[in-house]
């Protein structure tokens, strides 16, 4: 007997052979961790978790799962937002987990390439890159869970968007088991390819609901021999708009990275979090951090960072700044700006708006949604920061101190909504970077109705008949 009687006893013989014990989890203290979210918004439940050491493997469990009717989820790292790699709590679905694919087959120095399987990690082929003297130029606070298939399946952004793009615009060749377990092979280190669709633009974002990723090829950069770092105290969002326009203004192509951090997330992140104090003088009421890179090993980045913000400073622009001047200090300087995830985790119950808008409209979406959500919950603590450099705003919500969290949750709709009026008001997207999973497939008919979402169905239909493929994410019930 299957330990999990979900799923029907032939097709667990038939995946226990074809992936071995390692390759087929069943028992509840080993499949729990796979059915809940980062944030534990989420408690599914799972028939069982397949994890294919290599595409062959995955296809044939796929097809197997297709012939059985059974749902397939597919899971990276797990470090979804919006409860995009998490099963529904029907007990039916598999997870198919990329973590046992882990092979970095080959870095292109005359391409600048690295050839990867999908469950290799961020930070893992990152380093490897480094090892090489290249730069794999996608940054996120959890590159050491978020693997190449997960950061591809959602279009990651993150701090280097800014300077080099999406992951879309990172990925040149895909490989993906499609619905029915045929295995796509789009493995093409092409920088110019014009025969027909773009089919690996599709399975990019498409957060699970098309098919398995199981390899890429994604585009590497030499890596900066000079690189400067500094955090800035300024006003509020427009100084710090006003701060990227002058570096932007001296050189455009410099800016490796420009984030935005208000003074509550700031200062959450000092209380909540080990070893991560405010480098500043004193508490500001937003912060910039800014990163120039270049691949010249000279000091010509220092003359521009001095430069740029010896004039701010001033202009009363910025009222204060930290340079790093080793790569330790730059790493602590960093190491504030990754963990606001971690700190608003700690400071209780939060809702999430990953939200973008037109750069010149950020002071008044701040603003007007500031005064929005402090109306509709007294004591709500808002804590935007996030990638300003892009139009990128995490205009997070953490309940205020001392409440029930499942009480501020219960109003989480009326939030989202509030903020998404005023996004939608000024031109913008209710997910910038994060997805839709399943927290925000409801915001879909208002959002991508008509043409756009039945075009999406069509295409879904076309190739996942049966909805096997990560159902209930992306797209609202029907
Ligand atoms: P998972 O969470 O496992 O899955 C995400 C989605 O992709 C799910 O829909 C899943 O079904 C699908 N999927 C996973 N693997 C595959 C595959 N091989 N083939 C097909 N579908 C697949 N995102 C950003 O864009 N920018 C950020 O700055 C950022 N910062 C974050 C910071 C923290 C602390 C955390 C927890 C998350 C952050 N995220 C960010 C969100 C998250 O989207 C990314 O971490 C990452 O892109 C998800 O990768 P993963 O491997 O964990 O995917
Ligand atoms: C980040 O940029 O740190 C994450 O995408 C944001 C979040 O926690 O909302
Ligand atoms: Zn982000």
């Amino acid at each position: 007997m299957p330990e999990n009687a979900a799923l029907p006893q032939s097709l667990h013989d038939a995946l226990l052979q074809l992936l071995g014990p390692t390759g087929l989890l069943t028992t509840a203290s080993d499949v729990d961790p796979f059915c809940i979210d980062w944030r534990a918004l989420y408690h599914g439940k799972c028939a069982a978790v397949l994890r294919p050491a290599n595409t062959e493997e995955c296809a044939k469990a796929v097809a197997l799962c297709q012939q059985h009717n059974v749902p397939m989820v597919p899971q990276g790292g797990n470090t979804s937002m919006v409860g995009g790699a998490t099963p529904d709590n029907t007990g039916k679905a598999v997870v198919i987990s990329t973590t046992r694919m882990t092979r970095i087959h080959d870095i292109d120095h005359a391409d600048l390439t690295m050839t990867v399987e999908a469950g290799v990690t961020l930070k893992a082929a990152q380093d490897a890159a480094a090892k090489e003297g290249l730069l794999l130029p996608l940054s996120i606070s959890s590159e050491g869970s978020a693997d190449i298939g997960g950061i591809l399946a959602t279009n990651a952004g993150g701090n280097n968007t800014v300077r080099y793009g999406n992951a879309r615009e990172l990925a040149l060749g895909l490989e993906a088991v499609m619905p029915d377990g045929n295995v796509l092979n789009l493995m093409r280190k092409l920088r110019k390819d014009n025969t027909g669709y773009a089919l690996r633009q599709l399975l990019v974002g498409s957060e699970g609901t098309l098919g398995i990723i199981t390899q890429a090829i994604i585009q590497l950069q030499p890596a900066p021999r000079s690189r400067e770092t500094a955090l800035c105290a300024v006003a509020d969002a427009k100084g710090a708009l006003d701060l990227f326009a002058a570096f932007r203004k001296q050189d455009p192509s410099a800016i490796q990275a420009f984030e935005f951090m208000s003074g509550t997330s700031m200062a959450l992140v000092n209380k909540l979090i080990e070893g991560a104090p405010l480098p500043l003088s004193e508490p500001a009421p937003a912060y910039a951090l800014v990163e120039l890179g270049s691949p010249r090993a000279d000091d010509s980045l220092r003359s521009l960072m001095e430069e740029v913000l010896g004039t701010a400073l001033e202009d009363g622009l910025v009222t204060d700044a930290v340079l790093a001047e080793s790569e330790a200090q730059r790493q602590s300087l960093w190491m504030i700006r990754e963990e606001h995830a971690e700190a608003q985790k700690r400071a209780g119950a939060s809702v999430k708006n990953d939200v973008s808008v037109p750069l010149a409209a950020i002071p008044t979406f701040i603003d007007e949604a500031t005064k929005a959500c402090e109306a509709l919950i007294p004591g709500i603590r808002v804590a935007p920061f996030g990638h300003i450099g892009d139009g990128n705003i995490h205009f997070n919500l953490v309940q205020p101190e001392g409440a029930d969290p499942k009480a501020f949750l219960a109003q989480d709709h009326a939030m989202m909504d509030t903020v998404a009026a005023i996004v939608r008001k000024l031109g913008g997207s209710f997910s910038a970077e994060h997805g839709v999973g399943q927290l925000k497939t409801y915001m879909m008919p208002s959002w991508r109705g008509g043409a756009e979402l039945e075009t999406m169905r069509r295409i879904k239909n076309a190739l996942d008949p049966k909805n096997l493929m990560n159902p209930g994410k992306v797209f609202p019930a029907a």
